[in-house]
């Protein structure tokens, strides 16, 4: 009796699962961005939004689930069913540099399944405006001089703007005492009201206040000025050479997720990506966009566990885990 009862459920799924992934999406999908509304990752997941929504004909709808650098977010994830409905929004840090840091009650590779790389972004280092420096070297002295270790905002422990604080003490010999917020979208805010030192930001995020003259930046860390904003040096041209750092994004999805329905986001998303208006609106804040030969869902996670090598020994000997 049970045999033929489980025989029947199988060709019941064995027949509907097709059926579902024929008929994805048949309401809206939800994506969960990590981190506050109003920063890096909400802008650009919103922004992409607006035109994957056009290409799957429904509605995408993006919840902030944030704190612990971004890992409470991607849990939501991975604990959702593998129906398509619901994605998550990550990056380096959530999706590599969480993993080195925190006790996660989930494999960031083996129970999530990757759907498509996205723009990346330079860092920029950027103060409030009344730190005395104009310059990076001028900045760096700064840090140096202060009887306490200077403010630095973040989002949480193995955050983009974290693990890019701990390559900037490394890279120019400091101390910084971290403020962490449940984005930089917050953390920004603050700096702009002079409430903290220093942010190791992402571009997109502190763009537009560096245009407005509401913070000051120094150096972006890449080898090439970014387009948008050619006043701001690279590192390389302000003195510290070689820090370089990207910070990646990208789309996953529980594991289990059919495939074909993996491939129907991958392939909005791709459009999105290629979309002009879209594509003008990601690059106008500093966004750079991810190469053509990493588009498929197999490139990202062949690039995660990439990432995950290079990374977390880095990340272990900064001995920054948290229990
Ligand atoms: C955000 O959207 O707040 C960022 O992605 C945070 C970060 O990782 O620094």
């Amino acid at each position: 009796m049970q045999r033929a009862l489980l025989a029947a459920l199988i060709a019941t799924f064995a027949i509907a699962a097709p059926a579902a992934a024929e008929n994805f999406p048949s309401h809206p999908i939800t994506v969960v961005v990590p981190f506050s509304a109003g920063g890096p990752s909400d802008a650009m997941m919103r922004i992409l939004g607006e035109r994957i929504k056009l290409s799957l004909g429904e509605a995408i709808l993006v919840e902030n689930t944030t704190g612990a650098g971004g890992s409470i977010g991607v849990g939501r994830v991975v604990h959702s069913p593998p129906d398509g409905y619901t994605v998550g929004f990550g990056h380096l840090g959530t999706h590599v540099a969480n993993g080195a840091i925190y006790k996660l009650n989930y494999d960031l590779v083996a129970d999530l399944e990757p759907v498509v790389l996205l723009p990346s972004n330079p860092m920029v280092i950027v103060s409030k405006n009344a730190v005395a420096a104009r310059t990076l070297p001028e900045l760096i002295d700064w840090l140096k001089s202060r009887p306490q270790p200077a403010t630095a905002g973040t989002a949480g422990a193995g955050s983009g703007s974290h693990i890019a604080g701990l390559a900037f003490e490394s890279a120019a010999g400091i101390k910084l005492q971290y403020v962490p917020y449940r984005g930089t979208g917050p953390a920004l805010n603050d700096l702009v009201a002079g409430q903290i030192d220093i942010i190791v930001d992402q571009t997109s995020n502190s763009i537009n206040q560096i245009r407005a003259g509401s913070i000051r930046a120094y150096a972006v860390t890449d080898s090439k000025r970014v387009e948008q904003a050619a006043d701001i040096p690279t590192v390389d041209e302000a003195g510290l050479p070689n820090f370089h750092m990207t910070l990646w994004s990208g789309l996953w999805a529980p594991k289990g997720t059919p495939k074909e329905i993996i491939a129907k986001v991958n392939a909005a998303a791709l459009d999105a990506l290629m979309d002009p208006q879209t594509r003008k609106n990601l690059e106008n804040l500093g966004l750079q966009m991810p190469p053509a030969d990493k588009s498929t869902p197999e490139a990202l996670g062949e690039w995660q566990k990439a990432e995950i090598a290079k990374w977390w020994p880095v990340i272990k000997a900064a001995h920054v885990a948290v229990d």
